[in-house]
């Protein structure tokens, strides 16, 4: 995961508790202080015999702690101490037993203690065997949890430890890390509605041919993610590719640019900003073989016709959302990119160079607006992604 380089260092409490699953919080440390959060463990004495102190010990560089009475601690209050230093605490992994206790306020254990004394929101992954997390005990106690303003993160479902299946397992690391970097990022589009399109669309000349453009959509579903994370409500339309959704959003995947244009028209009238991103085909076959068209002669000619525009489209509602364009180009980029913002007329434009950007996990933009030119230095898409949304909610404003 890249390091996506918040702007002050951020404090997270990492509570492990009793598990198999707490191998799995190496994993999370690691990747959190990569992502420049300081991570200060604390282990229940339960989680101690599944993964040794000393692992989190030497990947956060700090001190654990699992003992109320740890006289390392100047004054002795270990409970009051270590939650004021932090800004969140994320329990990974989080037993049936340790969730019982914090629905229920009780405090005989550093962790417990430490969650009851805290000023800062609480983070749970929940991981345990499936008969556990369907007992009713345990999902009053979530109840509790949830109403108390706990945030649950997961479990998933599938193999588990124990050789059964089903509900239970912890959220993988990258998830929770995830998650945590979310809510971490500055609320910028707090609550607006935002959609996007991302990804090709493929327009079929038969019933197992077609035309495409060459897009990963990893520009469109970083921007999907740093939109979310920006607390907005994001609907991402998006064509056929090989990603994971974002966590959080509202997905509609589509096949053809005409799809993706009843998609748009279905939601663009409860949207603030429209995002579009993806590499819509400019050309469809005018007639489509419902049958795989057979060889006869040595060559075939393929009549084609236009896409509609869907940006244009949206740009040129009576009260078009704030719309965003997005030019790749493999020459005169700037001057490309100025003319298209001008023809669409849309207030801003994401520039950049195909054979650069496609498929790769970074990419160089230059923005264009109203203002003029912002050059934004190569970076991994979802650093990318993150200033874009930032530059937006700075134009933006309703
Ligand atoms: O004209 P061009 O395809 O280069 O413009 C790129 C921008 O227009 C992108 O934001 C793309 O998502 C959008 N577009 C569209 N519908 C099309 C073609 C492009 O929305 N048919």
């Amino acid at each position: 995961m890249a390091n996506t380089s918040l702007l002050h260092a951020k404090r997270l409490l990492l509570g492990l508790t009793g598990g198999i699953a707490a191998y799995k919080a190496a994993e999370i440390a690691r990747l959190l202080i990569q992502e420049n959060i300081d991570v200060q463990p604390v282990m229940t004495k339960s989680a101690c015999r599944f993964v040794g102190p000393a692992t989190l010990q030497a990947l956060t560089g700090k001190m654990v702690f699992s003992d109320l009475w740890d006289d390392r601690i100047a004054n002795n209050m270990a409970h009051i101490n270590i939650s004021r230093d932090v800004d969140v605490i994320l329990i990974a992994p989080a037993s049936a037993d340790f969730i019982a206790k914090l629905a229920n306020g009780f405090a005989n254990d550093l962790l417990s203690t430490l969650c009851l004394a805290r000023d800062c929101p609480l983070f749970v992954a929940p991981a345990m065997n499936r008969q556990m997390w369907e007992n009713p005990s345990t999902q009053r106690n979530l109840t509790l949890l949830r109403r108390d303003g706990v945030i649950i993160l997961g479990p998933a479902e599938g193999a588990q430890a124990c050789g059964e299946t089903g509900m239970g397992r912890m959220l993988e690391a990258q998830e929770l890390v995830k998650v945590i970097l979310s809510f971490f990022q500055p609320k910028l589009l707090q609550n607006k509605r935002v959609l996007i399109t991302a990804g090709p669309t493929y327009e079929a000349i038969d019933a197992i041919r077609g035309i495409t453009n060459l897009s990963s959509g990893k520009m469109g579903y970083s921007i999907a993610r740093a939109a979310q994370e920006a607390g907005a409500k994001v609907t991402l339309i998006s064509g056929p590719v090989c990603l994971e959704s974002p966590f959080g959003i509202t997905q509609i995947n589509i096949v053809s640019a005409q799809d993706m244009l009843v998609a748009v028209k279905k939601e663009i009238s409860n949207v603030d900003i429209f995002i579009s991103a993806a590499a819509v085909a400019d050309f469809l076959p005018a007639k489509i073989s419902n049958q795989k068209i057979k060889k006869v002669g040595k060559n075939i000619s393929l009549k084609l016709v236009s896409n509609p525009d869907i940006l244009e489209y949206a740009a040129g509602l009576s009260k078009p959302p704030f719309c965003v364009g997005f030019a790749a180009e493999t020459e005169n980029l700037e001057k490309n990119a100025k003319d298209k913002r001008i023809k669409k007329k849309i207030p801003l434009i994401a520039a950049n160079l195909a054979q650069d950007t496609i498929g790769s996990d970074e990419s160089t933009l230059i923005l264009f607006d109203d203002k003029g030119k912002h050059l934004l230095h190569k970076a991994p898409k979802i650093v990318q992604a993150r200033r874009l949304i930032n530059h937006i909610s700075l134009l933006y404003k309703k």
